[in-house]
Parts: structure tokens; sequence; C-alpha cells
């Protein structure tokens, strides 16, 4: 037999209602805020998340699957959903549409990551990004889509949010890092010694519980930001309360991803049953689009984990409502299979979901399957049903069972 690689799952029948669930809601959320799905392939240029992602970051320097293809190009399999967003943004020149463009996928990412509970080699996102507009509105209406769709399951998850500056800011900020770090910096960790040199705000991300300690008195941002940038932080935050979001401000807060600029958020799970793992998280990216060739144009996005966000229902005893039952289950005694199809197949166009025997099973192994199936009706055709024109219904949760005319249960009547 061959397994399952580590690190992947199935999502089995008797669980894939879950799935659509979550797929129905991101659509009408998206629906409701008029974002439009936008789908990228699955791999890309390597380059792209080089340049997108970041080169000092734990996803493009350990969690990539790379390979190269029959024409020895480079090309890796997408990690996050920004990139190849951002990448077909400025290759179909949306920047000469009007603007704002706001986009949503649901996608598969793929991460070379150690295992865990919540933490996966291939996972799945319901992303946002929304193009063009610099505004604290733009902020807000990003958040508020992501609450809003966890709400929609019932819950509300605590959001932390943080402002990583401007250019300005940040500049400061970082050289601010790097003297308060450079005392300490002999005694952390590789990967934070090498952050030291290529980006500073990246140790405070570091989950080494040694370099933990050193982080937590370290600067904070909120201790250069420029007016501009303390005042918008302060406007998002009014705004935030008065729509009733569940927000704290965390001024450790960096994420993962070097292209964030300004605002930056994450959904987490203050149980922790989840580990360190957040269960979604976004920004604002201000120069990434330039970064990759295009005109300079500003985003802010988010992604959240699907299979973390099933995880955490599991954790809170929410259920997920199953997909209604088969209404109706044919039991046939005839070698008239036409006719029986045909009943079939009208009452699935007036939008029954219906089952038949397709399996020659005797007439009793079906009734006992219709059950199986908690089937809300089973209409019984022999050759005397077709002779009378007369069906036999059971109403499978009264126990009732009483003949309707062929021409009523072809109007979906079946109650008799
Ligand atoms: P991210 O924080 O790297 O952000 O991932 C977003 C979410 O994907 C996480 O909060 C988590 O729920 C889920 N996730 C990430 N890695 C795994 C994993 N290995 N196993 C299971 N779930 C995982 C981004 O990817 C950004 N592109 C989000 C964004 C969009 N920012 C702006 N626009």
């Amino acid at each position: 037999m061959i397994n399952i690689p580590k690190g992947v799952q199935d999502v089995l029948p008797q669980d894939s209602y879950k799935w659509k669930k979550v797929q129905q809601v991101a659509y009408d959320i998206a629906n409701k805020y008029n974002l439009k799905e936008i789908k990228t392939p699955i791999f890309e240029h390597t380059e792209l998340f080089l340049r997108g992602v970041g080169s000092s970051t734990d996803i493009v320097n350990k969690e990539m699957y790379t390979f190269l293809d029959k024409g020895e190009r480079s090309l890796t399999l997408k990690p996050e959903g920004t990139a190849g967003v951002v990448r077909s943004f400025i290759e179909n020149s949306m920047y000469n549409e009007p603007l704002p463009i706001k986009m949503f996928y649901i996608t598969n990412c793929f991460r070379y990551e150690k295992p865990q509970r919540g933490r996966l080699r291939q996972h799945t996102q319901f992303g946002c990004e929304i193009f063009g507009a610099d505004t604290v509105q733009a902020d807000v209406e990003a958040i508020l889509i992501a609450t809003n769709f966890y709400r929609s399951f019932g819950i509300n998850p605590v959001a932390y949010i943080n402002n990583l500056g401007c250019a300005e800011c940040r500049k400061k900020y970082a050289q601010a890092l790097k003297n308060y770090f450079a005392k300490y910096i002999n005694t952390m960790c590789p990967d934070c010694q090498k952050r030291f040199e290529t980006n500073p705000l990246r140790i405070l991300d570091c989950k080494v519980e040694d370099c933990k300690k050193i982080v937590a008195n370290a600067p904070k941002i909120g201790d250069v930001l420029c007016d501009d940038c303390k005042n918008n932080f302060n406007k998002l935050q009014e705004l935030l309360k008065s729509a009733n979001v569940n927000f704290k401000v965390n001024n450790m807060l960096v994420r993962g991803l070097d292209y964030y600029t300004n605002l930056v958020f994450e959904f987490v799970d203050e149980d922790k049953k989840l580990g360190q793992n957040a269960l979604g998280g976004g920004g604002r990216y201000n120069n990434l689009v330039e970064e990759l060739g295009g005109k300079s144009t500003p985003v802010v996005g988010f992604g959240i984990g699907i299979e973390r966000l099933l995880l955490y229902l599991e954790d809170k005893g929410i259920e997920i409502e199953k997909d209604n039952n088969v209404d109706v289950y044919i039991a046939s005694l005839t070698d008239n299979l036409s006719y029986v199809i045909n009943v079939a197949e009208t009452l699935r166009k007036l939008g029954l979901k219906v089952e038949m025997d397709i399996v020659n099973r005797s007439l009793k192994a079906q009734f006992k399957y219709a059950n199986k199936l908690e089937a809300k009706y089973v209409i019984t055709i022999g050759e005397n049903e077709i002779l009378s024109k007369k069906l036999s219904v059971k109403n499978m949760q009264d126990g009732n069972q009483y003949e309707v005319s062929v021409e009523e249960v072809l109007k979906g009547n079946l109650n008799g």
C-alpha cells in the first residue's frame, strides 16, 4: 500500500460538506463586499517568491517546494497567495482599470514545514487583496471581511493589530532594533544572527525561547512612529471599535513575510490550542507591486487558513451543519430501467436530491440502504406500479406509506 505523504491530508467524502460550507461562506462574503475571484497557477517562477515573499523569510529560506521542470526552469509551488495575484495584476495591467480592484481566492499553498496540528505541508487559504486604496477605510474593510467570514461560523477570534510604519519609520525602527540587539546578538540563534544583517525586524518573529526573552524588551515600533503613521493607526482603532471588531494592539507583531508596510494583523486563538499558529493574517503592502516591476499601487489583504479554521471550530465544539439528506430514494423492482431513470431525472430537474438503485439490490436491501442515506421519501417502482400509473411512496420520517399518481410524483408532489 502506498501511504499519503507526510504533512498533507485527504478530505474524505464524509467531511467534504464542511469544505463546501466554507466555500459557500467565502463566496457569500466576497459577494457582499464586491470582491471578484482570481485564480492563479499553483506554481510560479521561483524568482517571484524570492522577490515577492522576501529573501529573509523562513518561507523562502526553508520552506519552498522548488523544482526544475524538464526545460530546466526553476519553479516553485506557491507558498502563499499574494505574490501570484500581484504578478497577475502587473502582467495584465490591471492598474489601467478603475481602482480599487478587489479580489479574492481560495487556493492551496505549499510549505515544507515540520508537520503538527494545524501546520501542514499543503494548506488552503481564503485570501483577499484590495488594490489601489491607500486609506484607513480600506484597512478596515479588509479586517471586516475576515471578521465577518469568521462570524458566519459563530466565532469571533481576536485580531492582533500593529503598525510597522512608513518607509521612514521602518528605517528608524530597524536602526533602533540593531542598536538594541547588538549587545545580545552573539548569544542569539544562527537565524537571528543572519536576520540582524538582512532584516532585524524578522528577529521579532523568532520562535526560539532564548531569543524570545531578549525580544521581549526590544524597542517597540510605537516609540518611533511618525505623526502621520500614529494618527492613521489611531483612526483605524477608532473605526474598528465603532464596527465592533474584536481587536488588540500587539506592538510585537511583525508577521512572517517581508512585504508588509504600515498595517499588519493576525487573527489568533488565545486558548492556544493551535499552538503558536495564527488562524489568519494579513496587512498592507504598498511597495510590492512596484518592487515586482509594476506601477506603484498600494494594497491591503489577508489570508485565512481553512484547515486551522476547521480545527478551531472543532475545539470550540461548533459543528458545521451537514448537507441536506437525500430527498428521494427510488427503489425499483422492474426491468424497465428507462422508466425508473426517467422518474429520477425528472425529480432531479425539480431540484430534489435523488438516489436510485444502481447495484441491483433486493427490495429489502434497497429500503435498508435508503434508511442509511436518511432519505426523506422512498418511491417504489415495480411492474404493478407502472401498469396502474400509481407509485408507492413511503414517508420515511413518519413511516406512512401511500399511493401517488405518476403525474403528481413527476411534479414533485410526494405527500399523496
Ligand atoms: P500567512 O500568515 O503566511 O500569510 O498565512 C495565512 C494563513 O494561512 C495563516 O494565518 C494560517 O491560518 C494559514 N497557514 C499558513 N501556513 C500554514 C500551514 N503550514 N498549515 C496550515 N495553515 C497554514 C500569507 O500567506 C499572506 N499571503 C496573507 C496576506 C494576503 N497578506 C496580505 N494579503
